[in-house]
């Protein structure tokens, strides 16, 4: 059960002073009926709440792609270079974040929620979600870098996890990891005497970025990229 004022503001259109305004005036319907108190409980699961004549899209949590452009920090601090900017200004309102880092210079896939225990369940080394990148590298590697790359490399006090190497050809390929260190793939790549030259991620526990989605352009999940997602991340329906 939520307060009813709560449960408008919750939704990021309004403020909770605008909700008590709104009621006074009959403009707040709960099942049909106007509803005058604001801190009145509602059943957030079944109530059908309208206000302004608008039914008031009420979710616990939201999911959403971005296809994200270089130039933006995968982070919320008040900047206009952060990715929450691609994004209307309800998602802010109802406290979603970036789940995971992309660098700065990094484009593609980005899942921004409000859902704190499923992203924090994607991002735990004890899960192995797999994020998938496509990567430009130069000077070129052969396979016997890639299998480097593969068997886990020292990338300055840390030897990288197993991971898997597809090359398209010396200079492109994707690279799939199980884990998220700092800067990781580029430090990988120096590792063996390359450097990424364009990083794009892919895929993430097993959702695909919708490639019709143009750089800085994003929507929500599907039901069932969010299944996959939850599937990733060790989460049952
Ligand atoms: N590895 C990197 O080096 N950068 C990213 O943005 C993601 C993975």
């Amino acid at each position: 059960m939520l307060r009813l004022d709560k449960y408008i503001a919750d939704t990021g259109t309004v403020s909770r002073k605008d909700v008590k305004a709104a009621a006074k005036k009959g403009l707040i319907t709960v099942n049909g009926i106007p509803a005058k108190d604001v801190s009145q409980k509602i059943d957030e699961n079944s109530a059908k709440v309208y206000y302004c004549g608008q039914l008031v899209n009420w979710r616990k949590y939201v999911y959403v792609m971005l296809n994200k452009p270089a130039g933006y920090i995968s982070s919320t601090e008040e900047s206009d270079k952060t990715v929450m900017r691609l994004l209307p200004e309800e998602y802010s309102k109802m406290e979603c974040f970036p789940c995971g880092r992309l660098d700065i210079d990094t484009v593609g896939l980005l899942i921004i929620t409000n859902d704190g225990p499923l992203a924090h369940k994607l991002l735990s080394p004890r899960h192995h979600a797999e994020k998938t990148y496509y990567y430009h590298c130069s000077p070129a590697i052969g396979n016997a870098e890639a299998e480097k790359l593969c068997e886990g490399v020292d990338i300055g006090g840390y030897v990288t996890k197993t991971s898997k190497v597809e090359l398209l050809s010396g200079e492109e390929g994707y690279i799939t990891l199980t884990e998220g260190k700092f800067h990781q793939i580029k430090r990988m790549f120096e590792a063996v005497g390359s450097s990424i030259t364009y990083l794009k991620r892919v895929e993430f526990g097993t959702v695909k970025l919708d490639e019709s989605l143009s750089e800085g352009e994003w929507r929500e999940l599907t039901e069932n990229e969010l299944e996959a997602l939850k599937k990733a991340a060790g989460e049952e329906e």
